[in-house]
């Protein structure tokens, strides 16, 4: 029955459309939802009473909870004042996982502290049955003189080549600033920050939903990364640009065997258990500490298999094999 809805966008109110997914066949929730402060959607109304809005995001919280597997988890972003009732409510339903803090400047509010992040709460359905993978980012350096940014003293030969174990504040992914980037959506998210969030939660061909779809920044970023998104949005404009937007996507997010998640041309996040296999496609210094002073670096070939093109082995020289720091070490994270 799941089958019937995979890999659609499909237009309607989410509360409606949720009944219709069978209990526990979701492999990770992820909601964004109108965050009730006068946006100006195309045909939605941001600015309910809060009790009004309170209720019904229980409605479709509870439903996300439903739907997702023992296995699975459940995501919510929003603005802290919302996610502070989201969570007394989640708490009944769901296992806390993490507040996750997505450092990201928001317009003045009142008179007190300036909002400089958006919380994305973690949820899991069941603690116990959890699918979880750890996941790393690349080590942060000065913007100029390119230096890691992090004083690690004398523990630099201890370093992760790739860099350190994501933890619960991200503040290495950015809005998107520029109109080229964005669609006609008062409030798209990047799509590597999805990206992250499928690449810990889930596995190539699992079942991503997102009941407030926006213009497809879910779908599109399961649809990279290999996994299958069924996804709904009041909106039929909004549908329909996702829908074109996805005819262009392809499932092409990785390196060798592994999925990784790009911006530009950087791999911004991979899983922690794909390093063995990943590491054969950068140049790595042979004394570690020398990522100091400078980043490892992709093969120039490794983008090909990004762009689809035909990629074989024999692209690659015998000689960067010796580059390789093989050793088994304890990574500082
Ligand atoms: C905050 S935006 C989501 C943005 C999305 N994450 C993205 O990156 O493009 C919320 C979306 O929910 C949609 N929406 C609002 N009420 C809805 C409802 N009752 N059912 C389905 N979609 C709804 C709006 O049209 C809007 O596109």
């Amino acid at each position: 029955m799941i089958e019937n809805y995979k890999n659609k966008i499909i237009q309607g109110d989410s509360l409606e459309l949720l009944k219709i997914i069978p209990d526990n066949s979701i492999d990770m929730s992820f909601a964004d939802p109108p965050f009730n402060l006068k946006k100006e959607y195309n045909t939605y109304k941001d600015s309910l009473q809060v009790q009004e809005y309170l209720q019904w995001c229980e409605k479709w919280l509870s439903e996300m909870v439903r739907v997702t597997k023992p296995s699975g988890s459940i995501f919510v972003h929003n603005i802290p004042k919302w996610l502070t009732y989201f969570s007394t409510f989640l708490n009944k339903i769901a296992d806390f996982k993490h507040w996750i803090s997505w450092d990201a400047p928001t317009a003045p509010m009142g008179k007190t502290l300036q909002p400089s992040h958006y919380g994305i709460l973690f949820y899991a359905k069941n603690s116990k049955n959890l699918k979880f993978y750890e996941i790393r980012y690349p080590h942060k350096r000065e913007r100029k003189s390119k230096y890691l940014a992090k004083d690690y003293g004398g523990k630099k030969g201890l370093l992760h080549p790739f860099g350190p174990l994501v933890s619960d504040v991200w503040t290495d992914i950015h809005r998107i600033k520029h109109n080229k980037y964005r669609d006609e959506h008062p409030c798209q998210l990047p799509l590597h920050l999805l990206e992250r969030l499928i690449l810990m939660s889930t596995d190539e061909n699992d079942i991503v939903l997102d009941p407030f779809n926006g213009t497809g920044t879910t779908a599109l970023a399961a649809k990279r990364l290999g996994r299958n998104y069924i996804c709904f949005d009041i909106d039929i404009d909004y549908v329909k640009i996702t829908e074109n937007k996805l005819l262009q996507e392809v499932a092409n997010s990785k390196i060798g065997s592994s999925w990784v998640s790009f911006y530009l041309d950087n791999i911004v996040t991979i899983r922690d258990k794909d390093w063995n296999d990943l590491k054969q496609y950068f140049y790595i210094p042979q004394k570690i500490e020398e990522i100091d002073k400078q980043s490892i670096i992709l093969f120039e070939n490794v983008n090909l298999i990004r762009s689809n093109k035909e990629f074989s082995e024999n692209n690659y020289s015998s000689n960067f094999n010796n580059l390789f720091e093989t050793k088994e070490i304890n990574f500082v994270d």
